[in-house]
């Protein structure tokens, strides 16, 4: 069966171009997001790892560790780092996993036989350091994805999951955000959310950021 948001992210051993990765001690107590890409020496999947390699320090503010994956060997990810290195102006600073046998691909059904029976399309998950699933998005092959977007989604779920609030459309850190539905206690409303907040709805209720200082923390 495939795997579901709020899941417990499958654990695996597999090598990868920095050893051999047993999965849930390699993410410790860090947020993870792993990450396919069909195959080695292809442009979109080159840009989209130097993009990820030069997005180390905003990962790092958010303690995040990012893993990537292809079915090619760890020969040909060490040689593509080179090239990725080189073309895009980076330092790769995080493993990628050689799934020839295909273990970690079929744990998270990442091989899209309708699509491509035998590379892995553009799969990316977040797991939290509970080790569940807290997003999966799926691109295809000849689109490569926005890490603007993971981050944005990355700063949502830690700020929901320390606050009763959640994000609307389009938003990123420092906007406006809505009181849960489910918080109706306007004592503790008044605690949780000092700065007050404007009733657009009876159900729809914006307050600011309770994250006040989205600059570095
Ligand atoms: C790419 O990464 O550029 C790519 C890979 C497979 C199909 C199309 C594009």
């Amino acid at each position: 069966m495939s795997l579901r948001l709020g899941d417990t992210a499958p654990d695996f051993e597999q090598d990868s171009s920095e050893g051999r990765i047993r999965f849930h001690e390699w993410l410790g107590d860090s947020w993870g997001i792993l990450f396919s890409h069909p195959a080695d020496f292809t442009p979109v999947c080159t840009t989209e790892l130097g993009l990820t390699a030069k997005l180390k320090d905003e990962f790092a503010k958010r303690n995040v560790k990012a893993i990537a994956l292809s079915v090619d060997d760890v020969e040909s990810h060490k040689r593509w780092i080179n090239d990725i290195n080189e073309t895009q102006g980076c330092t790769v600073n995080f493993p990628i996993l050689a799934d020839g046998d295909r273990t970690v691909s079929t744990l998270y059904d990442m091989i899209h036989p309708n699509a491509d029976d035998s590379m892995t399309v553009r799969s990316l998950f977040v797991i939290d350091p509970n080790k569940k699933v807290r997003l999966m998005i799926t691109y295809p092959a000849s689109t490569g994805r926005n890490f603007n977007e993971v981050l944005r989604v990355v700063d949502s779920l830690q700020l929901t999951d320390d606050h009763k609030v959640a994000t609307p459309g389009n938003w990123t850190a420092g906007d406006d955000v809505v009181i849960v539905p489910s918080l109706q206690d306007e004592e503790e409303i008044q605690k949780r959310f000092p700065k007050g907040y404007k009733a657009v709805r009876p159900y729809l209720r914006m307050t600011p950021d309770p994250k006040a200082n989205w600059s570095g923390d």
